[in-house]
């Protein structure tokens, strides 16, 4: 009897905080869905760099064009300090469209360099 009732406590205890998380990632999910929750996670530049490098690194390279070479986290930084970064990616006024002669980032992409900026850009 008594090994039975701290197992309903076990198990009870199991659903209470499963319970708790499904809420947790409901609610991230929603947010998700607009706009990346990067609140609580610091990115670091591994999980930006593939998206620079895939887009940007062909034409911004050792050849410096812009005065930027983007295989190199100083550059990025450079160009994330002075607002050229974003301002380019997501197309603001008075900025070149990047990547030139191509579609626009996705917002996921363009939101997690958003997060890497914010969070204080860590290698
Ligand atoms: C097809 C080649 C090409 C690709 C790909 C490309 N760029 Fe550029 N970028 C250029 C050229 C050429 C210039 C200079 C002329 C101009 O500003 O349009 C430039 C200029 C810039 C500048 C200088 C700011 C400005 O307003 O002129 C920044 C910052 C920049 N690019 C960022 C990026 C980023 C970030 C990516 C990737 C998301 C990227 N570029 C992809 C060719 C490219």
């Amino acid at each position: 009897m008594k090994k039975i009732s701290v197992s309903a406590i076990l198990i009870i205890a199991a659903l209470a905080s499963c319970k708790v998380s499904n809420n947790a990632n409901t609610s991230t999910e929603a947010k998700s869905t607009t706009k990346l929750n990067c609140t609580n996670v610091i990115l670091t530049y591994a999980d930006i760099k593939s998206i620079i490098e895939s887009n940007c690194s062909r034409c911004h390279n050792t050849n410096n064009k812009a005065g930027y070479n983007f295989l190199t986290i100083e550059s990025v930084k450079k160009a994330a300090q002075n607002g050229q970064l974003l301002g380019t990616i997501k197309h603001e006024g008075g900025f070149s469209k990047m990547p030139a002669f191509s579609e626009k980032l996705d917002n996921v992409s363009i939101e997690k360099i958003e997060c890497w900026i914010n969070g204080g850009m860590k290698d």
